[in-house]
């Protein structure tokens, strides 16, 4: 069992990070493990509003083929960014799109989605406790329909990160951080 500083340790040394080792997959059965890891989100009223869509080999390139076709359609961006878009989850093994149900309460929506965002960082803390490099990123368009559909997700998901994941092999800058400051009232 980890113990405390192991986890302080785990917590401060996960970067966003994409050097790789390019030539050793990541099984399917790890990403599954962190997927059910990133379960154990906190979650108001139980939603479990978590989709996960696992990209590997080829199929990195059908989703940036089809993330560019759905920014053609949807008239985002130029050639050049969508060229770009369709090559660009070959850049580590593993592509991992996470995505979030709707809800049709608002107060509930957002939770949803905050819900999402902590089971991410759930699943990278994983991935850095067995190092695997992981980086985070926001898609050009979050309710792609075309990539909802090759994901297995309803149309009217949306994309909260994509995932990048792959065997560390380097370093990432670390982005310091600005000193903590705690309101403290006490009385
Ligand atoms: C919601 C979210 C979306 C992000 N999207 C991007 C992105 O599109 N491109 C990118 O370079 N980094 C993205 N990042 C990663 C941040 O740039 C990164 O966390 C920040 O630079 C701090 O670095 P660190 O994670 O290594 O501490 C995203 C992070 C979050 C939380």
């Amino acid at each position: 069992m980890i113990d405390s500083e192991g986890l302080r340790e785990v917590i401060r040394s996960r970067r966003t990070s994409m050097f790789v080792d390019q030539t050793r997959d990541v099984p399917v059965s790890v990403v599954e493990e962190l997927c059910e890891l990133a379960t154990w989100a906190p979650n108001h009223k139980k939603t479990w509003p978590w989709r996960f869509a696992l990209f590997t080999g080829e199929g990195r390139s059908r989703l940036g083929e089809t993330m560019a076709a759905d920014m053609a359609h949807a008239e985002f961006g130029d050639d050049a960014k969508r060229t770009k878009t369709a090559g660009k989850y070959l850049r580590t093994p593993a592509t991992l799109v996470v995505g979030c149900e709707p809800h049709p309460n608002d107060m509930l929506h957002r939770e949803n989605r905050d819900a999402v965002a902590a089971a991410i960082q759930n699943l990278m803390l994983g991935a850095t406790s067995i190092g695997l490099a992981s980086f985070w990123s926001t898609p050009a368009l979050t309710r792609p329909p075309a990539v909802l559909d090759l994901c297995g997700f309803h149309r009217d998901d949306r994309i909260v990160g994509i995932i990048y994941l792959g065997w560390a092999d380097g370093i990432a800058p670390v982005p310091e951080r600005p000193q903590v400051e705690v309101a403290h009232i006490d009385g």
